[in-house]
């Protein structure tokens, strides 16, 4: 018996892996976040699977789960929104996991971020311009952030910023961002990427909260900031410059 984490990719049923997908089809037991994973994916089990919302589980809940499938010797899918590999609880679960010696192997998903640049239409780093991405958060209730990793630090290197949970926030966001991007900083907030009531508001960090005002986006968004984001007069990339002699061009 193995429990196989499974990142559901952002939204859009076909956005998951083959192998995600294929591991559903076998797995007599799936445990699903109902919050955020969409419910056309759940088709993929097998026609008598066990199905089990987490969303108003707590983690022993979660766990009596896993044990109780263990004792039965049923495989386990636990689907998680996005990838596994950020904002999924999944290391707390992984402990209690090997606590007990039951087995786990993990599946990777397409993460929000990507689907919101995907939305969007972007590459979310551009030559010299923005070479890194922030994959951040703010202070929220299920944690507070660590003290060094504030949007102060992370903004002072001028990358492009991938804020999650944080739409609530969004009026303390710009004013912590404003002094390092300046005002007129590209913003977008992309909500529900890749959902059929998918939302883009695009905008500068001086006027992106007035553009919300009136139609606010109040869950499921992701804040990405940073000049890549409008970024049309820059350098091209030596990747695929013809005098750049590489390894598979040739070169040395
Ligand atoms: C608990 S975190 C899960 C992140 C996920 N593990 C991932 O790889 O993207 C949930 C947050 O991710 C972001 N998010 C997840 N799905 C999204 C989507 N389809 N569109 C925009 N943001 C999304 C939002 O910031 C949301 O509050």
């Amino acid at each position: 018996m193995t429990v196989h984490f499974i990142g559901a990719g952002p939204g859009a049923a076909d956005l998951i892996t083959v192998r995600g997908r294929d591991l559903l089809a076998r797995c007599p037991v799936c445990l699903y976040a109902g919050s955020i994973v969409p419910r056309e994916l759940l088709a993929h089990c097998p026609a008598h699977a066990r199905l089990v919302d987490t969303a108003p589980l707590s983690l022993d809940e979660i766990e009596v789960e896993y044990v109780a499938a263990f004792a039965a010797g049923q495989d386990v899918a636990r689907l998680h929104s996005g990838d596994l590999s950020i904002y999924s609880a999944l290391a707390e679960q992984l402990r209690r996991l090997e606590r007990r010696a039951i087995p786990y192997t993990l599946t990777p998903g397409v993460p929000a971020f990507a689907a919101a640049a995907a939305a969007l239409g972007t590459e979310l780093t551009v030559p010299e311009l923005a070479q890194s991405v922030v994959l951040t958060r703010v202070s929220g209730r299920a944690s507070a952030m660590p003290p060094r990793e504030t949007l102060a630090a992370f903004g002072a290197t001028g990358a492009t910023l991938a804020i999650h949970l944080a739409i609530h926030a969004l009026p303390g966001i710009v004013e912590a961002l404003v002094p390092l991007y300046g005002g007129d900083c590209p913003v977008a907030v992309v909500g529900r990427a890749s959902w059929p009531d998918e939302r883009i508001v695009r905008g500068r960090l001086d006027d992106i909260v007035s553009q919300l005002t009136d139609a606010p986006i109040e869950r499921t968004a992701l804040v990405l900031v940073g000049p890549a984001l409008a970024a049309r007069d820059f350098r091209e990339s030596a990747l695929y410059d013809p005098d750049y002699r590489r390894r598979f061009r040739g070169g040395p």
